[in-house]
């Protein structure tokens, strides 16, 4: 009896050290790959830091005042994105007719052969780029389209197929004649019919059916939203845990029009900008402020984005 008390007791505890030893030697093992991983996002988090600080240390007074924020962000982003965290970027300028796009281009494939393999095949990638709204205007995007690799693909949603069709066909790009906002159904727009903007009823799609069903990628270099106004339903899907993150759609870069503002919509503009803050994903880049407002985002969360973009 007492032998096999003994034993028992004996493989009792064995069991539980054996137990404790697998655990403990499981959480060490993955704290171990986590640092060998070398994640790009790790990599680049001290200079992303740099960038948040500053502006949220520069906005931070207007968090409750819509307007402050709305009439006074551009200072902010101009000052951050000169700091010596972020010298490291090369944003390059695509203008068309009446505005200028931004876009960083994949980096170069022979600075990286040699470092790493993993490196090499991200930069063979072809990216993905997307247009909401197109307004009879593909400059930017041919100006686009000659530095990025070989097999890239452009989409293009406008309810005025008139022209835009055309130019959007020839990039070559591919067309699709509606809106894109935050749900499927029918919507007064203010749309370009030859030299003027006029009120008319257009359909849209939502944005997730579009991406996924239509456009197919979820993963996307880089999406142009100039969405006269259907920009504002979109802001919550680029939270963490927004209907971006539960699509499994991801942007590396975007390029957005705000479109002028009424007081309801400098408050979603005002929460937009706090919550991207506070998910700490997006630093914001090149605001050109008027009655409307462009700015330019880059992910700095994402591991394929960042290789691709910014390390
Ligand atoms: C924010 O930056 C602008 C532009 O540099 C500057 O004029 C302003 O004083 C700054 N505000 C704060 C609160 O730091
Ligand atoms: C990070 O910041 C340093 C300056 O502190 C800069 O030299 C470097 O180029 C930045 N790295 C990237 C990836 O932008
Ligand atoms: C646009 O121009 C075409 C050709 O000049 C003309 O036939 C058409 O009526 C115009 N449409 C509008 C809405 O002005």
């Amino acid at each position: 009896m007492m032998r096999r008390g003994g034993a028992a007791t004996f493989f009792a505890v064995l069991s539980v050290s054996l137990l404790l030893y697998i655990s403990y030697s499981s959480l060490n093992t993955s704290t171990t790959s986590f640092r060998l991983r070398d994640s790009a996002v790790d990599k680049v988090a001290k200079n992303y830091s740099a960038w948040h600080d500053c502006l949220k240390k520069n906005i931070s007074i207007y968090d409750g005042n819509p307007d402050g924020l709305w009439g006074n962000l551009w200072r902010g982003i101009k000052l951050c994105e000169v700091l010596p965290e972020m010298k490291g970027l090369f944003i390059g300028d695509y203008p068309n007719s009446d505005e200028t796009k931004r876009h960083i281009v994949p980096k170069m494939v022979s600075c990286r052969w040699k470092t790493s393999k993993l490196l090499y095949d991200f930069q063979q990638l072809p990216s993905v780029i997307v247009t909401l709204g197109i307004g009879h205007d593909t400059g930017a995007e041919e100006k686009l389209i000659k530095g990025l690799p070989h097999g890239s693909e452009f989409f293009g949603a406008d309810p005025m197929h008139e022209i835009n069709e055309n130019l959007y066909t020839k990039l070559p790009g591919k067309y699709f004649p509606f809106a894109v906002a935050d749900a499927a159904g029918l919507a007064e727009a203010n749309v370009l019919i030859n030299t003027s903007y006029t009120t008319k009823t257009v359909v849209t799609l939502d944005i997730i059916y579009f991406l996924k069903n239509l456009v197919k990628r979820t993963f996307i270099d880089d999406i142009w939203i100039d969405g006269e106004g259907a920009e504002y339903g979109l802001f919550d899907h680029f939270f963490n845990d927004g209907k971006f993150d539960e699509n499994g759609i991801t942007f590396c870069q975007f390029n957005i029009e705000i479109h002028k503002p009424d007081n309801l919509q400098k408050k979603l503009f005002h929460d937009f900008i706090f919550q991207l803050l506070k998910d700490r994903r997006y630093a914001i880049y090149r605001p050109v402020q008027g009655h409307h407002m462009r700015l330019f985002m880059v992910n700095f969360a994402n591991e394929e984005c960042v290789y691709k973009y910014i390390l």
